[in-house]
């Protein structure tokens, strides 16, 4: 072979290459973010009365869906992931309720399964798959009354992955939320009683899980482990959940203050008593392991 042949065959052969790890990459990425779940669909009673979809209105500021839907539920862009990343929308629920049925809302908000059957990922379904029948029943009639708005403007249609992203999904670095709930578990995790610690651990595992972490422990460089609620009096945890001040009057501890004040502060007197009086039982106790 000439010199000349040698350099354009070994040309050919990294161009070869580098199209092949692309193409991995990509159906690799296109495939994990494609796999569809057979969660079966269940049904549940939507009640229709103006007090239930209050209620309703209640239970999805508590849930937070504004906190990545926008406050409108319009749509939304998750802005904690750098965009060279991933644009990672979460979508406008006026126009994605009315093309949802009970069912495949039931199914998304407890296994995180889309309506097409693919996972959804951020969105923490987790959490949502501990809340009873009873209140899933009223967040649906409240989503029922929203009435079809325009997107958010800036706000893409759909999410998007840039190469970096989908490296990171080979690598294994993304989750699928709906990997993280084993199938035909409702119910099973939380005793739900209205009184004291017990309803107090129901409220914070279906509300506060989704940034303090499923065993309350916080996440690394994001938020703290819970147990600093135990040396929160009881008016300072008010403070704290209805206005965003921590402890210390720090009026502005970022996120918590945020979904506090505009969110977490719809929860009503007993509830944050019950959450209070949960929180005190320190991580050392059975309550708080349970
Ligand atoms: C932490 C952010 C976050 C919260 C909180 C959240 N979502 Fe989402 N949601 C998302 C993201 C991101 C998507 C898009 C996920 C995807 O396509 O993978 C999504 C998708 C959806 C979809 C559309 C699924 C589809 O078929 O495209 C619906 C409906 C939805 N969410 C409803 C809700 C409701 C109701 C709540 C509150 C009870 C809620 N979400 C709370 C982030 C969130
Ligand atoms: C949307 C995410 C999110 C939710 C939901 C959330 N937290 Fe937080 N929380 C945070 C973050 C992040 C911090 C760390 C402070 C910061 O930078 O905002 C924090 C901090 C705290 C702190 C410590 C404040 C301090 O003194 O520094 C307490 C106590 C707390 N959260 C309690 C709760 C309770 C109780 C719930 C549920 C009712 C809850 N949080 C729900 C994100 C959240």
């Amino acid at each position: 072979m000439t010199k000349r042949k040698i350099i354009k065959t070994s040309a050919l052969t990294l161009v070869g290459l580098i199209v092949l790890i692309f193409g991995v990459i990509y159906g690799w990425s296109t495939i994990f973010l494609n796999k569809s779940y057979s969660i079966p669909l269940s049904e549940i009673t939507v009640p229709r009365d103006t007090a239930s979809i209050a209620e309703g209105e209640r239970l999805v500021h508590i849930a937070h869906c504004g906190d990545c839907h926008n406050e409108h539920l319009t749509g939304g862009v998750f802005d904690n992931i750098p965009k060279n990343v991933a644009t990672l929308v979460a979508p406008n629920l006026t126009q994605k309720i009315p093309i949802y049925t009970n069912a495949e809302i039931v199914r998304l908000l407890r296994y995180g399964v889309k309506k097409n059957g693919h996972s959804v990922l951020i969105m923490p379904a987790f959490m949502y798959h501990e809340l009873k029948a009873e209140s899933i029943g009223k967040i649906i009639a409240y989503l029922r009354t929203l009435q079809k708005q325009p997107t958010t403007p800036n706000v893409p249609s759909s999410s998007s992955f840039t190469f970096l992203g989908r490296l990171l999904i080979v690598k294994g670095e993304v989750n699928r939320i709906a990997d993280l709930i084993a199938p035909n578990t409702e119910g099973k995790y939380v005793h739900c009683d209205t009184t004291g610690v017990s309803f107090g651990r129901y409220l914070a595992v279906s509300t506060c899980t989704a940034c303090h972490g499923p065993d309350f422990k916080g996440e690394t460089g994001f938020s703290p482990d819970l147990v600093i609620a135990a040396s929160y009096g009881k008016s300072d945890f008010f403070k704290l959940i209805r206005t965003g001040v921590a402890l210390g009057d720090r009026k502005d501890i970022g996120l918590m203050s945020h979904v506090a004040k505009k969110y977490l502060c719809r929860l009503n007197d007993h509830e944050i008593e019950s959450i209070y009086a949960f929180l005190q039982t320190r991580p050392t106790q059975s309550e708080f392991k349970k």
